[in-house]
C-alpha cells in the first residue's frame, strides 16, 4: 500500500510551461517529410503538414528549438531565406546529407505561429561567424530601416519575428560537432556572441551550451557567462547515445533519477561558481529522449512502447520536481526518428509518448506543491557516465568518426519508489493534479491519497494511459497505448485507488 500526502497550501515553486517544449532539426525525416512536405495531400500552401501542426497544438507546445542539433554547427541561415527557387543546396556535414534549404527561418516562424510555440533559435558557433549571428538577430527581430531587417521585409515579412530565445551553439565540446572547441575557447566566444545578441535585442533570453557529464566544462562556462546568460543547456539521451542498458528494465526505471541528479549537478556548479544559491541562471534540458537517433530501429513504431511512455512520464515528473531550477526542456524530436509522432505515406502515428505529453499539458498544474510518497521500493544499479570533455575529446576523435562511446559501466545503487508521483495546483482553481506513474512491471499498486493542511476533498477523477503489455505500441494498424476515458473516483475525506501495473496516470482532485 502506498500512502501519499499532498499539502496544496505549501507551494514549492512555479512550473514553467516551457518544460513541455520540443526540438526539431534538419535531419532524416524530421523536417522534410515530417513538419514540412510540400505537395502532400495533408500539407497547406506553405508545405506545412496540417495534421502534424494540429498535433502540436493538441499538446499545447510552448516552445520549439530549431534548426539543430549537430546540423546547426555548419548551417548558414542566409541559405534558407528568400524565394525558394533561388535557395542553394548544400552538403550537410553533421549527417552527411544534402540540405535543399526549402525550409528555413521564415517557414520555421510560420510553423511556430501556426502551433502557438515560441521560437528558440540556436546559433552556429561551429563554422558560423559572429557577424552572421548578429545579422540573423537583425533579420528576425529588428524594426529599424537596416539591411537585414529590410531583407526580411523584402521576403514578405513586414513585422519582426520576435524571436526571444537564442542558443549559443550546440554541444560545442563534441568531436562530432563542426568547429568543436575546449571550454575556455567556447566561453570566450560565447561571451561575444551573447553580448552582441543582447546589444541588438536587450530582451533576448540567452542559453549557453553546457555539458551534462563534465563539470569542468560547466565551471568554465558559468564563470565566464554568469552575468550574461539566462540558462545553460544540457542534453540527455538514455540509451544508444547514452549509457543505459535497454535490456535492464529496472535500470531503465532509474532514468528519471539519473536526469534528476544530472540537473542537480549542473545547478551545484551554478551555485558553487557564483557563490549565490539564488542565482537566476536556469538549466535548460534542450534535447532529451529515452532514445538517441542511431539505433537501427528508431523509425520502427513498434520500438516505442508503453515502457517508453513510462520513462517519458517519469522524466516529466523530474522536470516538475526541479521547477525551481529547470525552466525549459525540448523533447528530441517531435516528429519522426525517435519522435512522439511518425508520419507515414498516408497518415500519422501517435506514439505512446505523444499521449504522455498530452496528459501532462492538459492536466498538470502550474505550481508544484508539497507531497510525500511512502511505499514499496526497488533497488537498481544506475550507469556511471564517465565522459569528460578533454579526455573524451581526444579519445573519441580517433575512434569511429568521434561518435559517443558505448559500453555500460554500473555501480551507483539507488532505492526508488515504484510509484513515481508529483503534485501540482493551479492558483485560484482549487484543483490538485497528482501524476502517478506505476513503474512496477507486474503489480497494480494500492494507494491512499490524503490531503494535509485541513483541506477537504470534494471529488476526483483518474486519467490513465495503460495497455496490457509493456511492449505494446501504436502503429498504422492500430493504437494499443492511448488514454482511457477519465474515471470518477470516490473521494470521501481521502482517495483510495488501485494504480494499474506499468501505467501513467493523472489524478485530478477538487477541494
Ligand atoms: O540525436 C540528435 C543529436 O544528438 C543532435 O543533433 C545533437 O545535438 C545531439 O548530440
Amino acid at each position: 500500500m502506498y500512502q501519499i500526502t499532498v499539502n496544496p497550501n505549501r507551494s514549492i515553486g512555479s512550473i514553467d510551461p516551457k518544460i513541455y517544449g520540443h526540438f526539431t532539426e534538419h535531419a532524416f525525416a524530421n523536417i522534410q517529410g515530417g513538419f514540412f512536405d510540400p505537395g502532400h495531400a495533408r500539407s497547406d500552401e506553405l508545405g506545412l503538414r496540417r495534421d502534424v501542426v494540429e498535433c502540436l497544438r493538441e499538446v499545447k507546445v510552448p516552445i520549439l528549438r530549431y534548426p539543430g542539433g549537430n546540423f546547426v554547427s555548419n548551417y548558414h541561415w542566409e541559405d534558407g531565406v528568400g524565394p525558394r527557387a533561388e535557395r542553394k543546396k548544400r552538403f550537410e556535414y553533421a549527417w552527411g546529407a544534402v540540405e535543399d534549404n526549402q525550409f528555413g527561418t521564415a517557414e520555421f516562424i510560420q510553423l511556430c505561429r501556426a502551433t502557438g510555440a515560441a521560437p528558440y533559435l540556436c546559433c552556429n558557433m561551429g563554422t558560423g561567424t559572429l557577424d552572421e549571428a548578429m545579422n540573423w538577430v537583425e533579420y528576425c527581430n529588428s524594426d529599424r530601416p537596416t539591411h537585414y531587417a529590410d531583407l526580411r521585409r523584402e521576403h514578405g515579412f513586414e513585422a519582426p519575428f520576435g524571436v526571444r530565445y537564442w542558443g549559443l551553439g550546440n554541444e560545442c565540446y563534441g568531436p562530432w560537432q563542426m568547429g568543436a572547441m575546449d571550454a575556455r575557447d567556447y566561453a570566450k566566444k560565447a561571451m561575444e556572441f551573447g553580448k552582441a545578441i543582447r546589444f541588438a535585442d536587450p530582451g533576448a533570453h540567452l542559453i549557453a551550451c553546457g555539458f551534462e557529464s563534465d563539470p569542468a566544462w560547466n565551471i568554465e562556462v558559468v564563470r565566464e557567462l554568469q552575468h550574461l546568460v539566462d540558462g545553460i543547456s544540457v542534453h540527455h539521451y538514455s540509451v544508444d547515445w547514452g549509457c543505459f542498458d535497454l535490456d535492464d528494465y529496472l535500470q531503465l526505471m532509474s532514468i528519471s533519477q539519473f536526469v534528476d541528479e544530472l540537473i542537480k549537478r549542473v545547478r551545484a556548479v551554478i551555485e558553487g561558481v557564483t557563490g549565490d544559491i539564488e542565482h537566476p541562471m536556469k538549466v535548460s534540458l534542450d534535447e532529451w529522449n529515452m532514445f538517441g537517433w542511431l539505433n537501427p530501429r528508431v523509425d520502427d513504431d513498434r520500438f516505442y512502447t508503453l515502457e517508453n511512455a513510462i520513462v517519458t512520464a517519469s522524466i516529466l515528473n523530474t522536470l516538475i520536481r526541479n521547477c525551481r531550477v529547470v525552466d525549459m526542456a525540448n523533447y528530441s524530436t517531435f516528429v519522426n526518428i525517435n519522435g512522439a509522432l511518425h508520419t507515414t505515406g498516408t497518415g500519422l502515428v501517435r506514439r505512446p509518448q505523444y499521449y504522455v505529453f498530452k496528459l501532462f499539458t492538459h492536466h498538470m498544474g502550474k505550481v508544484l506543491v508539497d507531497s510525500e510518497v511512502v511505499g514499496e521500493q526497488f533497488e537498481t544499479e544506475m550507469p556511471i557516465d564517465r565522459r569528460v570533455s578533454r579526455n573524451y575529446l581526444n579519445e573519441a576523435a580517433v575512434e569511429k568518426g568521434g561518435r559517443r562511446r558505448t559500453g555500460i559501466e554500473t555501480g551507483v545503487r539507488r532505492s526508488l519508489n515504484y510509484l513515481d508521483s508529483v503534485a501540482t495546483t493551479d492558483a485560484g482553481r482549487r484543483e490538485i493534479a497528482l501524476s502517478l506513474v506505476n513503474k512496477h512491471p507486474e503489480h497494480d499498486l494500492e494507494c491512499a491519497v490524503d490531503l494535509a493542511g485541513g483541506v477537504e476533498l470534494r471529488g476526483a477523477e483518474l486519467h490513465t494511459l495503460w495497455s496490457a503489455h509493456l511492449d505494446d505500441s501504436n502503429t498504422e494498424d492500430g493504437e494499443r497505448v492511448r488514454p482511457a476515458d477519465p474515471q470518477p473516483v470516490r473521494a470521501g475525506g481521502s482517495v483510495r485507488l488501485c494504480i494499474p501495473r506499468h501505467s501513467v496516470n493523472v489524478l485530478k482532485m477538487r477541494y
